[in-house]
């Protein structure tokens, strides 16, 4: 007998919280000699009442009777006037509303408090909708089917149309389309339970498999009635049973076939039991009556030899039927006892999703009452009916007999775990800035607090904490109290590590001699740093430009891109000689074509020495004007003429790139320029001064002397020492040719 048992059956959330809340409320009341009495029976099983009046809980028709006692409201919930009356007589008022139709209530009111009307739909005299009808402010029309709906009067479009909460779903479907048919601007909520809906369909599915349906409950509960007449749809052959004793007595015939076997929501699990039980005692009956043997088709004896016949001769009549049974199909105690699991505080559990309102979901845990997970504790807040998610008892019995579940307490275990791993393996994790705290800023890691302390939070010294809230950033885990949870975490040595590995690889693509990109990042007197992507090069001032006298900010900019050469790498001491100059045109390079011999040009003076002028023709070409090549008279310091900074216009006398020589006349190019009295020119005035006198002739004479003595004069300052060394090797040259510029003396 193959037997099935509806996945949801028996008490739902709502009237499983209520019976547990108000027994506790009873022996408590019972303890101290207070009456306690529910208002209407607490549920719609008259075993149950029973049972709680034996407990203390009793039943009362009126709020009146209520006085002094602990009142207990039942699930189905009162009119606002109702629990106001019940509050002001009575000890205490225990609101045992199912928080179903608690949220009924609540629409209902805030809907209504402009006195809009409402449309119920459900059972005008049910408990619930009477109790529902006393929190609508306008005028509440019942109706139950669609016919009635053409009989509302006019006006509704503004109506409110909620529905019992047990109201059957197809139904409910055909009165709102009729509804909305007439009153096109009516607002429809569907306030049917999820409960309902989840035991309706499952048991129309059972029944649609099942030769034989049984649904166990009382017949004044519209719930186990809706069970039934939905069950009559599919299968014929349903039964209700209040009790075990309304079980159909044919059972012989009844053990042959597929039995499908649901419960109302306010049927004890006791009662089910009962019920099941006794199915299970009379089809062993039956297996033990021989009349039944030949009519069992679906038992498949098993085959056995002659020879274990002979050995164990067992009775056909009684052995027989017992062993197929065993190997065929667990007994129905065994199933009971499978769906109504043990449970514990901690323990992680698979369940259905059976309700879903906006502060809690129903699960169905298979445990004795479906679990409450709070939409803070839900990680998944889309989850839909019927989903089947995991979740973790917080709480077997909150007190109020609710079972408390969380499904953010398993993924922050996991989150945990994962966590440790990654600190175990020296792993660095994601995590964002949360809040700047005292002495540092929390962050979040996947979901786990973590503190960094200031000092962690980067190399250098952070002055605003705040900057990082929000920010993404990778953190290495640096201490741990797993008993506290807590986490200390350091962005600073992330930084490090990172920095390290980026050096390595910067490192290992370096060579001598290569040509690299870098970003200059900071200069010195010396010369300018440059970043060649995580380690620093330096471009000493010798190398940056072919001007001997540049200033690294006048040739490079801060944050500029720039191509340099590495000229030399030293491990060991992380020193990088960089060349900027070396990728820049040589300035010497086609000086001859630049500057021939005999033209004349105007630069200026940038250097002078005791035995001449360097006039810079270029960035990196400077040429020499020897003193006896400055004025077209004799001067005895260069100084009493030039000045640097000067403009002056100079013949070029020879070029010699090779020895990187420049030799310039300002005297030449005064003569080869029309001679203009007005001019500026360098020791003109002397010769002004003298030009067309006695004196001309003597000053014609000394100027000759004195390019004439140019070698002389120079030997004679070589000689008394006045002259470094390579500097004279320019002078020792009568016609003034300059020393080279690797030669000439730096400034
Ligand atoms: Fe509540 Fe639904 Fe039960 S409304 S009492 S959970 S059937």
């Amino acid at each position: 007998m193959p037997i099935e048992i509806a996945e949801h059956a028996g008490f739902c959330v709502g009237v499983a919280q209520a019976v547990d809340r108000a027994l506790v409320v009873a022996r408590d009341a019972k303890a101290q000699g207070i009456f306690c009495c529910s208002l209407g029976d607490l549920i719609h099983n008259a075993a149950e009442v029973k049972r709680l009046s034996r407990e203390g809980l009793i039943p009362v028709t009126q709020v009146s009777q209520a006085e002094g006692a602990v009142l207990v409201i039942r699930s189905h919930g009162v009119s606002r006037e109702v629990l106001a009356q019940a509050k002001a007589i009575a000890r205490q008022v225990v609101d045992c509303t199912c928080p179903f139709v608690a949220r009924v209530h609540e629409l209902a009111d805030s809907f209504c408090a402009s006195s809009a009307p409402v449309v119920l739909v459900g059972d005008a005299k049910h408990p619930e909708m009477v109790g529902t009808a006393g929190w609508c402010h306008g005028d509440v029309h019942f109706i139950s089917m669609p016919d009635q709906v053409a009989q509302l009067p006019d006006g509704l479009d503004h109506a409110l149309v909620l529905c019992q909460t047990t109201f059957p779903p197809p139904l409910w479907e055909e009165i709102t389309k009729a509804l909305l048919a007439r009153f096109p601007g009516i607002t429809v909520r569907s306030t049917i339970c999820g409960a309902t809906r989840v035991r309706q369909t499952e048991a129309l599915e059972l029944a649609k498999r099942s030769d034989v349906m049984i649904v166990v409950g009382s017949r004044d509960s519209a719930n186990t009635r809706k069970l039934y007449e939905t069950c009559m749809t599919a299968c014929k052959k349903t039964y209700l049973v209040e009790s075990v004793l309304e079980l159909p007595a044919h059972w012989g015939i009844i053990k042959r076939q597929r039995i499908g076997v649901t419960a109302g929501a306010s049927t004890p699990a006791q009662i089910l039991r009962e019920v099941i039980d006794s199915m299970n005692d009379m089809e062993l009956q039956d297996n033990f009556h021989p009349e039944n043997e030949q009519a069992t088709p679906q038992v498949q004896e098993p085959e056995v030899t002659p020879a274990e016949t002979a050995q164990e001769p067992v009775s056909p009549a009684v052995e027989q039927p017992a062993q197929p049974k065993a190997e065929a199909q667990p007994s129905f105690m065994d199933q009971v006892a499978a769906s109504m699991a043990r449970i514990h505080n901690g323990q992680t559990v698979t369940g259905k999703v059976v309700q879903i309102t906006d502060d809690e979901v129903c699960v169905n845990i298979g445990y004795k009452s479906d679990g409450l997970i709070k939409r803070s504790e839900l990680v998944d807040q889309d989850v839909q009916l019927g989903d089947e998610i995991d979740v973790e008892v917080v709480k077997v019995n909150d007190g109020d007999g609710n079972v408390i579940l969380s499904q953010r307490n398993i993924v922050n275990r996991k989150q945990w775990d994962e966590l440790m791993q990654k600190y175990e393996a020296n792993e660095f994790v994601d995590a964002v800035g949360k809040e700047a705290v005292k002495g540092g800023l929390l962050a979040s890691i996947n979901g786990v607090r973590a503190f960094i302390p200031a000092s962690h939070l980067s190399q250098r010294y952070v002055e605003k904490i705040s900057q990082f809230v929000g920010q993404p950033m990778k953190l290495k885990i640096i201490e741990v109290d797993a008993s506290k949870k807590r986490v200390v975490a350091s962005r600073k040595e992330v930084i490090a590590a990172e920095n390290a590995s980026k050096k390595d690889t910067v490192w290992q693509a370096l060579e001598e001699g290569a040509i690299v990109k870098g970003i200059v990042r900071r200069f010195a007197s010396f010369g300018a740093f440059v970043d060649l992507g995580g380690v620093d090069g330096l471009i000493h001032v010798s190398d940056l430009s072919w001007n001997r006298s540049a200033v690294p900010s006048d040739i490079l900019q801060l944050n500029q891109e720039v191509e340099v050469k590495i000229l030399s790498l030293d491990r060991e001491r992380e020193r990088i000689q960089l060349g900027y100059k070396q990728l820049q045109p040589k300035p010497w390079d086609n000086v001859e074509e630049k500057y021939p011999v005999g033209g004349i040009i105007t630069r200026p003076v940038v250097r002078i020495r005791p035995f001449g002028a360097f006039v810079e023709l270029e960035p990196g070409v400077d040429g020499l004007v020897h003193i006896s090549q400055v004025s077209p008279t004799r001067i005895n310091k260069v100084e009493d003429v030039l000045t640097p900074g000067q403009e002056v216009s100079v013949k070029i006398l020879a070029v010699d790139p090779e020895a990187r020589r420049i030799s310039l006349s300002i005297r030449e190019a005064l003569e080869d320029i029309a001679f203009d009295y007005s001019m500026d020119i360098p020791g003109g005035e002397y010769y002004h001064e003298h030009e067309g006198t006695a004196e001309q002739g003597e000053a014609g004479q000394e100027y000759h002397d004195a390019l004439a003595g140019d070698a002389s004069q120079a030997q004679e300052m070589e000689n008394s020492g006045e002259q470094p060394a390579e500097e004279l090797m320019a002078d020792q040259t009568p016609d003034g040719e300059a020393p080279s510029h690797e030669e000439a003396p730096a400034q």
